[in-house]
C-alpha cells in the first residue's frame, strides 16, 4: 500500500480511511500517534502489526471531548475530575476502570482499566470528532524513538498504513505523562512527561506517587533483557554530565563520535568529533532538549558514520527535564560515562 501524506485540508479523507477500518497517523502536541477506530477490533489489530508491538501492551484511547469518556469508564473520581479540568486538552493520559465489554482485549491488553487522552491539537480533535475515539500508540516502529514529525512516521511505517495527517513538528516532543486514577486513595504516575508530580499534586487532595516500574515491565514483556533499551538507535548511546564532556571525548578518541548536546558544549568540542546535533542553544534548556531529543536520536542513528553518541545529561529540575532523562536513559540502556 502507498502511504499518503495528507494536509489539514484533507481531514475528511483521513476520517474516511479510519471509518473504513484503515490506519492513519495523526499529530499531537507530544508525538505522532498511530490511529485506528478504538471499537474496530480488526483495525486495532493492524496497529500492533504495523508497529511490531507486543500484543499485550495496552493502547491509549484518544477522545475529542471530556464527555466522550462516559461511554467507557465506570466512574470519574474527584482526582480524575480535577486533573481533567486542569490539564485537558494537554499532555496527560489518565487510566480509568472501564465498563465490561466496551473495549476489546486488543485495546486493553486484557486489563480492567484503559488509558484515555484528550490531545491539545485542534486538527486531531476534529479528526476524532469526525471518526470516533481512536487508539493512538506512538507511531514509531516498536523500540525506536517516538516520531515528532510526519517524516519520522513515514520513515518507520510507510507502506503499512493508509495515511499520515501532517501537522508539522510536535511541540512538546516527549510522550504524555501517564497517570493511574483508577484508585481513590492515590494518584500514580506510570510514565513521566511534561506535567510533573508537583503540578499534579497541586490539584488533588490524595498523594501523587511515582511508580518507576510498571510501564518498563509492560513495554517489552517478551524480552526482559531488552527492557532498558527502548528508544534505542543502532549506534550506542552514552550519557555524559556537562562537566565531563571534554574527558569523555578524549577517552573515546579511537571512536567516531557524534555529540547530542547543548550548543555551548558542541562549540567547544566540534573539532574533535565527527558530527553533532544541538539539543538547545542554552546549556540547561530542558524544553528545547525534550522537543529535539527524538529527532536528534534519529538523525544520529547512522552506524556507518558513527561508533558512539555522547548525549548530555540535563539537570532534572522540571517535568520536561525528568521526561527527557527518562527517555535518554532508556535509549542509552542506562549507560553513563564516569
Ligand atoms: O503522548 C502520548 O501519550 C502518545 C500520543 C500519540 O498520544 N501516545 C503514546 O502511546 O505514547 P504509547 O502506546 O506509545 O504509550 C502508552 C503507554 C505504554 O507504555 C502502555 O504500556 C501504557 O501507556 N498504558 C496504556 N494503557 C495502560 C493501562 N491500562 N495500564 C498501564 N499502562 C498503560
Ligand atoms: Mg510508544
Amino acid at each position: 500500500m502507498k502511504t499518503k501524506i495528507l494536509t489539514k485540508d484533507q481531514i475528511i479523507e483521513a476520517a474516511h480511511y479510519l471509518k473504513q477500518g484503515g490506519l492513519v497517523a495523526f499529530p499531537t502536541e507530544t508525538v505522532y500517534g498511530l490511529g485506528a477506530v478504538a471499537c474496530n477490533e480488526q483495525a486495532v489489530k493492524k496497529v500492533y502489526k504495523a508497529k511490531g508491538r507486543p500484543s499485550d501492551n495496552p493502547l491509549i484511547v484518544h477522545i475529542a471531548k471530556q464527555s466522550d469518556l462516559a461511554a467507557f469508564v465506570t466512574q470519574i473520581n474527584d482526582s480524575a475530575k480535577r486533573l481533567m479540568d486542569a490539564f485537558w486538552p494537554g499532555p496527560l493520559t489518565l487510566i480509568f476502570n472501564i465498563k465490561q465489554g466496551v473495549l476489546s482485549k486488543t485495546v486493553t491488553g486484557g486489563l480492567s482499566t484503559c488509558a484515555f487522552r484528550l490531545p491539545d491539537n485542534e486538527l486531531t480533535q476534529q479528526l476524532i470528532a469526525l471518526s470516533a475515539p481512536l487508539v493512538g500508540p506512538s507511531a514509531n516502529t516498536s523500540g525506536k524513538p517516538s516520531p515528532t514529525s510526519a517524516q519520522h512516521v513515514y520513515h518507520d511505517i510507510s507502506g503499512k498504513i493508509e495515511a499520515i495527517l501532517d501537522g508539522g513538528i510536535c511541540q512538546v516532543g516527549v510522550e504524555s505523562t501517564v497517570v493511574d486514577v483508577s484508585n481513590d486513595e492515590e494518584v500514580v504516575i506510570l510514565r513521566p512527561g511534561k506535567i510533573s508530580q508537583q503540578q499534579l499534586q497541586e490539584y488533588v487532595t490524595v498523594p501523587v506517587v511515582y511508580d518507576q516500574h510498571l510501564i518498563g515491565q509492560s513495554e517489552i514483556p517478551k524480552a526482559p533483557g531488552m527492557k532498558y533499551t527502548h528508544y534505542a538507535p543502532a549506534v550506542p548511546v552514552m550519557i555524559v554530565a556537562q562537566k565531563d564532556f571534554s574527558r569523555a571525548v578524549a577517552e573515546n578518541a579511537n571512536k567516531k563520535i557524534a555529540l547530542l548536546a547543548a550548543k555551548p558544549i558542541i562549540d567547544k568540542l566540534k573539532n574533535k568529533v565527527v558530527d553533532a546535533y544541538a539539543l538547545s542553544e542554552l546549556i540547561n534548556d530542558s524544553q528545547s532538549a525534550a522537543h529535539r531529543l527524538f529527532d536528534g536520536l534519529r538523525t544520529l542513528d547512522c552506524p556507518e558514520k558513527y561508533d558512539l553518541i555522547l548525549a548530555q545529561q540535563y539537570d532534572e529540575c522540571d517535568g520536561l527535564a525528568i521526561a527527557y532523562m527518562n527517555r535518554l536513559k532508556k535509549s542509552a540502556g542506562h549507560h553513563f560515562f564516569h
